[in-house]
Formats: C-alpha cells, structure tokens, sequence
C-alpha cells in the first residue's frame, strides 16, 4: 500500500530538473529580451531626443495654434440689427470666423466690417481731433520712442489733428519728429518710479491729470499706448467712441477659465468672472470716459498700497476690472495690437499695431 519510494524520488528529480530546465529557458529568453530591449532603447533614445527637441522648439507655437482653433463666441444681436449713430455702417455679420459683437451689444471691429471712408469723412465733418498719450520712461525713450511715434505719423489718425503727449524723465531727449500739419507734440516732465511696475501703475494717475489739465480744452477724444509698439497699418477713426478697450491677443481664443485676471481678494482689482481679458497696451474713448476709467484705476490701484497688496498684472488687472462693471462702447480686435511671435491666425487679416521686440532684462532694471 505504501508508494514506491524510489519512484517517488525519481519523479522528484525529474521535477526539479524539469524546473531547472524552464528556468534556463527562462533566462535565455530574458537575455534575449535584453538584448532587444537595449536595441530598443537605442531606438526610442534615437527618436525621442530629436522629436522632443523638436516639440520643446514649436511646442508653444502649435498649441498657440491649436488654440486658435477653439471658436470665439457669436455675437447674439438678431441678424440684420444695425448699431446706433456713427457706427450704424458697421456689418457686424461680414465676418463669421470671429465674434462681431460683445452680448451687450457693442461693435468688436475687425478688418472687413468698416468703411473707413465713412468714419473718415464723419468725424472730418465733425472737427474731431485725438489726443495720444504715450510714456518714455528711463530706456524705454532710446530703445523705442523714435519708432512709435514716426509709424504713428504714418497710420494713427491719418487726415485728423493728433496731439501726442509725451510722458518722460529725460525730455531733452526726446526727438525731433517731422509731423504733418495739423499734428503736434508735447512733452510732459513726470517723475522715474524705481520700479517698472510703478511707472505703468502711476500713469493712470499721470493721464487723469492732463486730461483735466490740457487734453479736455483741446481734444475730444483720447488713446493711450505702451511705447514698445509699432504701427503698421491703419488705425483710424473707426477706433474711436465713448470707452474703447483691446482684446489680448493672447487671450481672444481662450477658454474663460485661463483668463490672468486678479485672484486675490484682498486686492481692489479682485474678480471671479469677466467678458474678456482685455489688454492695457491700447485703450481709449472720449475725454470723459478716459479721465473717469484712468481716474478710478488709479484709486483702486492706491487702495491696493494702503493694503500692502499687488495686482497681478500691475494696472491691467485694475482697468480688466473697471471693464466689467463699466463695459466698453467698442472694443478693438487683437489686430489693433499684434504679436508677431503667436504665429499664423486665420481670423488676422490685417496687422495695425505690432508689439515690438521686448529686451526686458536691459530696460527694467
Ligand atoms: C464720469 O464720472 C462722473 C462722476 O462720477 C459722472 O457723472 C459721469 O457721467 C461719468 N462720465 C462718463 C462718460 O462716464
């Protein structure tokens, strides 16, 4: 009854051997896997370096693409409404590609919905005349003031008187410009803040000022710029109305949600929700509604110091806040104000402004 002992031993060997036996096969294939595996991965490191330098160099640039492929919202006026006043030639529904109108109703104007022989003509007819207020501020003068304010005698305003409002530390440097008739140019002394912050915070205050002081005796309407542009196709009277504001370029095709606005509630320029993010480099309107905007930015921007508190993006974040409770009568496609370095956009038909090469590192400091 008992087993056979031997023929259990031998069973037991033949086991182990067998296991033996699987275990070298085991490691044989390992090693071959090995030897692939390493040819792989000579493989993979062959491609993945090139390809990956490869997306670290255009990867920002094609998902600036990409980006521009989500759809901007449609303006919701009823097909066949016209825009009251000076604007009523606007074609709000000229364009498809983009949004033609904000939900309150005002224009947002891009190339192909404006006669500019028209707003020419009307605001001729009128007497309008424009004030430009631009900061020169430390470097800023040398690296671009020449530049703006010769490409502005070429494209801003053409055929209307133009006062421009040169704000700087140094104006004796200012240059000497050859402008047309009916153009002139003034230049205002202000102070040089250390920080680069303060200058383009304190000149909402600055532009409040000369408003009051000089532009309201003269000028019915006011636009104000960064220095660091370049025009480079029209930017006329179309532009002009009571409170005119910019679409970022960077931000026209973004979901809502990666809107920069100010997130800190401590801060007076704090906001949850918006209509758009607009950009500081470029807004405008009548005398009133410039002084009024400016003036407020200015006193949110002071609250904000009393509390030891910045906004994100200095005096944008406050004007991005204004915006919201006071909306604007027109707003200015991103083609007012362009970065080259975004790429191709489809829905950019033509470029006005341009920002120009920013060497950040050698003028803030
Ligand atoms: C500017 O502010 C004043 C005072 O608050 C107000 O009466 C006026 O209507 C405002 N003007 C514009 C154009 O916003």
């Amino acid at each position: 009854m008992w087993p056979n002992f031997k023929k259990v031993e031998k069973l037991q060997v033949n086991r182990v051997t067998r296991r033996h036996l699987d275990w070298k096969r085991l490691v044989r294939s390992i090693g071959t896997m090995r030897h692939f595996h390493k040819g792989r991965c000579m493989f993979m490191f062959m491609l993945c370096v090139p390809t990956g330098l490869f997306i670290a160099y255009i990867g920002p640039l094609s998902l600036r693409f990409l980006e521009g492929l989500i759809p901007m919202d449609v303006c919701p006026l009823p097909q066949g409404t016209k825009l009251q006043g000076i604007d009523s030639s606007v074609a709000l529904w000229s364009r498809t590609d983009v949004q033609t109108c904000t939900s309150w109703g005002a224009p947002i104007l891009w190339e192909g919905m404006f006669n500019p022989t028209i707003y020419d003509q009307e605001h001729r007819e009128r007497g309008t005349s424009v004030a430009l207020t631009v900061f020169a501020v430390g470097r800023y003068l040398d690296a671009y003031l020449w530049e703006f304010l010769t490409s502005a005698e070429l494209h801003f305003m053409v055929g209307l008187p133009v006062t421009y409002y040169v704000f700087t530390d140094a104006p004796e440097r200012v240059p000497t410009i050859m402008l047309k008739p009916g153009r002139t140019l003034k230049v205002i002394k202000v102070e040089r803040h250390a920080r680069w912050q303060d200058i383009s915070m304190m000149r909402m205050r600055t532009i409040a000022d000369t408003i009051e002081s000089h532009i309201r005796h003269e000028n019915q309407y006011v636009f104000c710029f960064d220095v660091d542009q370049v025009f480079v196709g029209r930017f006329g009277s179309e532009a002009l109305g009571d409170l005119v504001v910019l679409l970022h370029a960077f931000y026209y095709h973004r979901p809502k949600i990666m809107y920069t606005y100010d997130r800190n509630p401590r801060s007076a320029a704090y906001m949850t929700e918006g209509d758009f993010y607009y950009h500081a480099a470029v807004f405008g309107g009548s005398w009133q509604s410039v002084r009024n905007m400016t003036e407020a930015c200015y006193h949110s921007i002071m609250k904000d110091k009393m509390n030891q508190v910045e906004a994100r993006w200095h005096d944008e974040s406050h004007l991005n806040k204004y915006l919201w409770i006071h909306k604007p009568s027109k707003v200015l496609s991103p083609e007012y104000c362009w970065a080259s370095f975004i790429g191709f956009r489809s829905d950019i038909h033509v470029v006005r402004l341009l920002w120009a090469e920013k060497h950040y590192s050698k003028l803030r400091d």
